[in-house]
């Protein structure tokens, strides 16, 4: 299937599980919100790290990619949960019925420790990540996490950014960042640093820590930048 990015599927699930482990921690009794799961990249290495105290609820707006983590995903269905939801997205579900902008995340305030959003953001209208971040904030409890990725445009990668040298290309401004296809505007999104640092303070997160990524030409093994932030 594809939709979810080139390299090894699963090297790339255990590097981003990696990754989040050191910047923003995994702790075997979390209760971990995946937003966007994809083909749950990163499930299987996370049911190697939770114990029976911990579990996982990834949802997507693809029917098809949750079908496949249900029916595939070697993991314990009591405590990693898969769920479709069909959210309007120009590049993963046209058709979609509900409005990403909308989309009240049906889970009760505090019900997880830790979000996970990877290569989430960068395929969300700026109405629709401010209100996944305000319902990320909503749903994570004191002290919860999240770990996400997004294309950033600072100082340096703007530059790269119009001088058309980025992976993916961004040929297109909008008010708050850029997109790389006008026709197909959720293919590709990249959020003005000011525009992201004002919507993370509104929806109640606070910024911990920041990690450029390789597709601004840097030699690191995150593709996209990741940030982190917590709920106070
Ligand atoms: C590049 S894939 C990444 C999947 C997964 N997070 C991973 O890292 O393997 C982007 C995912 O976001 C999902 N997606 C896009 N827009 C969404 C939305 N508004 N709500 C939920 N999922 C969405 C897509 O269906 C797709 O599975």
């Amino acid at each position: 299937m594809g939709g979810i990015g080139s390299g090894d599927f699963w090297q790339i699930g255990n590097e981003i599980v990696g990754l989040t482990m050191a910047a923003a921690r995994v702790y075997p009794d979390d209760r971990i919100l995946d937003v966007g799961c994809g083909l749950g990249r990163v499930a299987l290495p996370l049911s190697r790290l939770l114990d029976q105290r911990g579990s996982y609820d990834g949802f997507d707006t693809s029917r098809e990619y949750i079908e496949w983590c249900t029916r595939s995903l070697p993991v314990d269905p009591a405590r990693f949960r898969f769920r479709h939801f069909d959210i309007q997205s120009s590049h993963y579900n046209e058709t979609g019925a509900i409005a990403a902008e909308a989309f009240p995340f049906p889970w009760p305030d505090q019900s997880f420790s830790l979000a996970i959003a990877v290569s989430l953001f960068t395929h969300l209208s700026a109405a629709a990540a401010t209100n996944y971040l305000h319902e990320i904030a909503r749903t994570l409890q004191a002290d919860g996490r999240l770990f996400a990725s997004f294309f950033v445009l600072d100082e340096q990668s703007r530059t790269l950014a119009e001088s058309d040298t980025t992976d993916p290309r961004f040929t297109a401004r909008f008010d708050e960042g850029m997109i790389g296809d006008p026709s197909n505007p959720e293919a590709a999104v990249a959020f003005n640093a000011e525009w992201l640092a004002d919507t993370l303070a509104s929806a109640g997160l606070v910024f911990d820590a920041f990690y450029p990524g390789r597709w601004r030409h840097l030699p690191v093994m995150s593709h996209q930048d990741i940030l982190v932030a917590h709920k106070p």
